[in-house]
Parts: structure tokens; C-alpha cells; sequence
């Protein structure tokens, strides 16, 4: 099935996450694409989309997707359909707004009626876990399979 792995960054680990996951889902018809490039009306909804996203500032997106997503509310296409998992990356440090930025993602995804699938990963930069070690075993679990089984 197509997978297509969408970054939102600001230091750049987000992108090396995506390439880890790539790499790992490298059975599929993979592609990898950063938000700052994106906009709404690239996604298909016949996609499994993974979104890789980071926090930044008081729990806010990074900017690399903050663009994305302020479309994606202007324009608000209907996404039903459409599949996706998140992979947030954030810091306990910060406390409340820990990996914030994900969950930002996904809601306002939801909000367009797409459908969160799998586990919503949350990377701890304060742990001793790279985030691509993480992010590998996690690319293992998602239920990829049953959603090509179902036509997705
Ligand atoms: C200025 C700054 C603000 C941050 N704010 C938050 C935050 O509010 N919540 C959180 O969970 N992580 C926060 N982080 C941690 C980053 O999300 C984390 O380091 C992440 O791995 C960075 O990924 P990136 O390189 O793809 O942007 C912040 C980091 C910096 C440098």
C-alpha cells in the first residue's frame, strides 16, 4: 500500500525520524514529504499517512508544520477516509505542553474527519531512547496490514 510520511520539524530530528520510518516501512510504496512543502490538497485520502511532528514553544506546532496546519483550518477539506498515525516528539522537561505539537496534529486531522489509527507515540527527549530506535519499533507495530485489507 502507499504510505506517505509527512515531517513537521524545527531542528531537523522530526526529518531524520521520517527517514528511520521510511526505511523501516520500505516494503510499502513509501514517500516522504516535509510540511513546509505540503498543503492540504496533496493528501489522499487513499493513503496511510504517518505525521511525524514536534513542539516548540509553549507547546506549539514547529514551523515547519504551523503553515500546513493553519490552511488545513482555513480551507477545511474533508479528510474522511483518511488514515493516519502520529509520531510526537517532545520533552518532558516542559512539562503540561509535553509533545503537545502531535497532538495538535492530530486533533485538527480528526477535526477533518480522518481517522487516528495505531498508538500515538510520544518521543521523551529528556530519556535516554533515540528517537529513531523508537520510532523503528513503532513503524513495526502499526496496523498497516488491516488497513490495506479493508482498502485503505
Ligand atoms: C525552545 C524549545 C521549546 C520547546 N518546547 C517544547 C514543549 O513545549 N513541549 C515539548 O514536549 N517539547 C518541547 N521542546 C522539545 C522538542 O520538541 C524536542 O527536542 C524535539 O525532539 C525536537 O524535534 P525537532 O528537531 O524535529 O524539532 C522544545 C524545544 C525547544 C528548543
Amino acid at each position: 500500500m502507499r504510505v506517505s510520511i509527512l515531517f513537521g520539524s524545527e531542528m531537523g530530528t522530526s526529518e531524520v525520524v521520517a527517514d528511520c520510518v521510511a526505511d523501516e516501512l520500505s516494503a510499502h510504496d513509501v514517500s516522504v514529504h516535509d510540511m513546509t512543502d505540503l498543503r492540504p490538497g496533496d493528501l489522499d485520502v487513499a493513503d496511510f499517512h504517518i505525521v511525524i511532528c514536534s513542539t516548540y514553544g509553549d507547546g506549539d506546532l514547529p514551523t515547519g508544520a504551523e503553515f500546513f496546519f493553519d490552511l488545513l483550518d482555513a480551507e477545511r477539506p474533508d479528510l474522511t477516509g483518511l488514515r493516519f498515525a502520529v509520531f510526537g516528539l517532545g520533552d518532558s522537561v516542559y512539562g503540561d505542553t509535553f509533545n503537545r505539537g502531535g497532538e495538535t496534529a492530530a486533533a485538527k486531522l480528526v477535526e477533518r474527519g480522518a481517522l487516528q489509527v495505531g498508538e500515538h507515540a510520544r518521543h521523551d527527549a529528556s530519556t535516554e531512547i533515540r528517537a529513531k530506535d523508537m520510532a523503528r519499533e513503532w513503524a513495526r507495530a502499526l496496523p498497516l496490514s488491516t488497513c490495506a485489507l479493508i482498502g485503505r
